[in-house]
């Protein structure tokens, strides 16, 4: 196991009602002018932001709102918030929504006290001053209520990358499961397919005898994978929610992570078709995994047939362990396709043609550095061959 510090300090309030103490938890946490950032209008029909907003009255929370968050939230929205925020004098920025409202709203809280373009962040300057920041959940899957990252597009080019920074952690989050028995069927898979990622993202890795963060992630993915049929048949059912939602959580906040070395291979490659399409970054993320793990398996194959026989019950073929990894990589895409998720890049809109864009964009967009991936590392040719695996 390799070194690691984790702090991992947001205070979690968790559970039915719990949005109705939002005001007390921005008083404990130092806020007196808050930012309300929210995204395209679900929190206003749910009419929990009225409830958020009721909770900062009682409190005498002074509050402006900015909503119109986009999911793959984007650039312009970030720097009307951090001119609001001056204007208004704004100390605490809360989130009320999904990943999306919570990664602009860390945009803003690290752009505010930033002299330069916040974009920098995104270019990777690592954030080391930042408003405090608050959320209110709606939908399990980014995991950004408990993570050091924000992701963000440029409208300038349209490359969508992310920033860390441990002041990016929000210093606290409500997580109500019932606020997310309001999500089309659609959504609610998305953010089951991402929580997966984050767990498989992690569970790649090429750092031996990590016994502890191994059981970790695979006990949190036979736990999402008993969940998920439950909420998709009865969006209702408020336990499986609450489960899945704690999972999003875990999944993500790295206490899964720390001390070995991760993937993101997925994620990057993912990104550039959320980026150029706009589809749903979990539906991304249902085509890019499979084709990603198909790609990478014969670098360990003992690890991919372990998850395929501890996850997904894959029989153990210990004369010939490809056969048991590429069973688990099946029965992925089984379960993923049982949830509603598309497989393949036309699902998703995207353009054979498109291919050499994309992995240039991957590879070579921004910073990055000519390969994408900690498990493998794989260059322009290797994301291109990856794409074509997801026709
Ligand atoms: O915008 P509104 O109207 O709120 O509608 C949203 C949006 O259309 C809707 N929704 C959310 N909660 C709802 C609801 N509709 C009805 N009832 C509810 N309770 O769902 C749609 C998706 O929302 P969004 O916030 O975009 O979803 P998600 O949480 O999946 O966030 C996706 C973004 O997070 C990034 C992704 O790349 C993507 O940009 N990620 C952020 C990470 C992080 N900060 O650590 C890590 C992730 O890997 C991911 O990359
Ligand atoms: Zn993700």
């Amino acid at each position: 196991m390799d070194n690691f510090t984790f702090y991992a300090p947001t205070y979690f309030a968790f559970g039915k009602d719990t949005e109705n103490d939002t005001g007390k938890y921005v008083k404990q946490f130092g806020g007196s002018k808050v930012l309300i950032h929210f995204g395209g209008g679900s929190v206003i029909r749910s009419g929990l932001l009225d409830r958020v907003k009721k909770s900062l009255d009682e409190e005498n929370i002074a509050y402006v709102d900015l909503g119109g968050v986009q999911p793959n939230p984007r650039s312009g929205l970030v720097y009307k918030g951090i001119d609001l925020c001056r204007s208004e004098k704004v100390d605490f920025i809360l989130a009320v929504g999904g990943g999306s409202a919570i990664d602009s709203a860390k945009a803003i809280a690290a752009g505010v006290p930033y002299n330069g373009d916040f974009w920098d962040y995104y270019q990777g300057r690592s954030v080391k001053e930042a408003l405090p920041i608050g959320t209110v959940l709606t939908i399990a899957a980014a995991g950004s209520e408990g993570s050091y990252n924000s992701v963000i597009t440029h409208e300038n080019g349209m490359l969508k990358r992310s920033t860390t920074g441990e002041v990016l952690r929000p210093k606290f989050s409500v997580l109500n499961p019932a606020l997310t028995q309001t999500l089309p069927p659609y959504q609610t898979a998305c953010g089951i397919t991402d929580i997966l990622a984050h767990l498989y993202e992690r569970y790649l890795t090429n750092t031996k005898q990590v016994e502890v963060t191994d059981r970790l992630i695979e006990g949190l993915m036979l736990a999402l994978v008993h969940e998920a049929p439950k909420v998709m048949a009865n969006p209702n059912d408020y336990d499986a929610r609450a489960n899945i939602m704690w999972t999003g959580m875990l999944a993500h906040n790295n206490s899964c992570g720390v001390g070995r070395s991760q993937d993101w291979a997925s994620h990057d490659i993912e990104h550039e078709l959320s980026a150029l399409y706009d589809c749903a970054h979990g539906a991304g993320l249902a085509v890019s995994m499979p084709a990603v793990f198909t790609y990478n398996m014969k670098h360990d194959v003992t690890r991919f047939a372990q998850a395929a026989h501890r996850v997904w019950g894959c029989h153990m073929d210990f004369a010939d362990p490809e056969n048991t990894a590429l069973e688990g990589i099946q029965a992925l895409r089984r379960f993923l396709k049982s949830i509603g998720m598309p497989l393949t890049f036309a699902e998703l809109g995207a353009k054979e043609e498109d291919i050499p864009k994309l992995a240039k964009m991957a590879c070579h967009g921004d910073v990055r550095t000519g390969t994408v991936g900690g498990f493998v590392k794989l260059n322009e040719q290797d994301v291109a061959n990856i794409y074509r695996l997801m026709l």
